[in-house]
C-alpha cells in the first residue's frame, strides 16, 4: 500500500495504521507535486454581508501558516470554507490537488484536513485517552462496524502517542470536565491530530491561555512532525510568528497582506491594522 506521504519522515503520530488505509488512495496518487491547499476566489456571503471576499491563497505540503486579523475579519468563515462547515458560496477549494469545494466535511477529514474549534468542543464525561481513543478511531476504517467495539492495540498505542504529545501523559486517565483550560485547548490538539492528518486548521488554539500555556502550545506546535502542515488562527503575533514560515493577513473578508514574518511584523500597514488605527 502506497505511504501516505512522499517525504518518508520517520514521524511516530505518522506511523499508525489508523488512517494510512482512510486517506483515499486517489487522493494520494494525486499528490505528487500538488499544493496541499489552494484556494481560488473563495467569497462567502451571509445576506449582504461578505464574509470572505474573493479569496485566493496557496499553501504548501508540509507548510505552516499564520491567518492573523482583526475580529471580523473573516480568519474562522475562511476555516469554515476549508473545513465545510460553511462551503463557500463561490470559488474554489483544491486539497492535494483535488476539488474539494463541494465534499462534505467528512470527506475531507477522510483525505487528512482536520481542524480545531474557537469554542471548546470536548466530551467532558471521558478521560483524556479515552476521548483521544475514540478520535483514532472515528477515522479508522471499523467505525461503522456492527462488531462490538474492542479495543483495537495499534489505536490504542496511537491514542498514547497523540497523548504524549500534546504533553498530557501524565494526566491521561483524567476526566476532561477535571481538566484545566489549558489542557482541554492541549487536548482539542490531540484530536485534530489523529488519524493522518496532512493539513490541521487551528482557530486561536492560544486564545484565553496563560503564558506558561502559551510556550507549552508553542513547543507543541514545533514538535509536529514536519510533513503535517497547519493553518493557526491568532491575535497573539509572539505565538504566530514562533511558529510560522508565513503569515497571511486579512481585513474585510479579503487578503491585506502576505509574507514572512519579518516582513509583516515591520510592515506599518499590518501594525497599523493590528493596533486598532484600521478598525472599522
Ligand atoms: N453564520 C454566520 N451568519 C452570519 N454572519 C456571520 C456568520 N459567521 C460569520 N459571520 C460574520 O462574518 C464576519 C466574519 O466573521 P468571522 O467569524 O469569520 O471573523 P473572525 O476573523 O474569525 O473574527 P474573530 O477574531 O472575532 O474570531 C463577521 O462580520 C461575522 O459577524
Ligand atoms: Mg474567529
Amino acid at each position: 500500500m502506497a505511504a501516505p506521504y512522499s517525504n518518508g519522515s520517520q514521524h511516530s503520530i505518522a506511523q499508525h495504521s489508523i488512517a494510512q488505509h482512510s486517506i483515499a488512495q486517489h487522493s494520494i496518487a494525486q499528490a505528487g507535486s500538488a499544493n496541499a491547499l489552494e484556494l481560488r476566489g473563495v467569497t462567502r456571503a451571509f445576506g449582504a454581508l461578505l464574509a470572505l471576499d474573493d479569496v485566493s491563497m496557496t499553501v504548501k505540503p508540509g507548510e505552516r501558516r499564520a491567518v492573523l486579523g482583526s475580529n471580523g475579519a473573516g480568519k474562522t468563515t475562511l476555516f469554515n470554507a476549508i473545513s465545510g462547515d460553511f462551503p463557500p458560496t463561490s470559488g474554489n477549494i483544491r486539497f492535494f490537488g483535488e476539488d474539494i469545494t463541494e465534499f462534505p466535511t467528512h470527506e475531507r477529514i477522510r483525505r487528512g484536513l482536520r481542524r480545531t474549534y474557537q469554542i471548546s468542543q470536548l466530551f467532558n464525561g471521558l478521560s483524556v485517552l479515552d476521548s483521544v481513543y475514540l478520535g483514532c478511531r472515528g477515522v479508522s476504517r471499523g467505525r461503522f462496524s456492527l462488531l462490538r467495539p474492542r479495543r483495537d492495540d495499534a489505536l490504542v498505542q496511537a491514542a498514547h502517542e497523540l497523548v504524549a504529545a500534546v504533553h498530557l501523559s501524565a494526566i491521561a486517565d483524567n476526566r476532561v470536565a477535571t481538566l484545566a483550560y489549558g489542557q482541554q485547548r492541549q487536548l482539542e490538539i490531540a484530536l485534530a491530530l489523529s488519524g493522518a492528518p496532512r493539513l490541521v486548521l487551528f482557530d486561536e488554539p492560544a486564545a484565553g491561555l496563560s503564558p506558561a500555556e502559551r510556550i507549552e502550545l508553542i513547543e507543541i506546535l514545533q514538535a509536529l512532525p514536519s510533513h503535517i502542515g497547519f493553518i493557526i488562527i491568532e491575535h497573539d503575533m509572539d505565538v504566530a510568528l514562533r511558529v510560522v514560515e508565513k503569515v497571511t493577513m486579512m481585513h474585510n473578508g479579503a487578503i491585506f497582506k502576505e509574507g514572512a514574518p519579518a516582513d509583516l511584523d515591520n510592515d506599518p500597514q499590518v501594525q497599523a491594522l493590528y493596533l486598532g488605527v484600521g478598525h472599522e
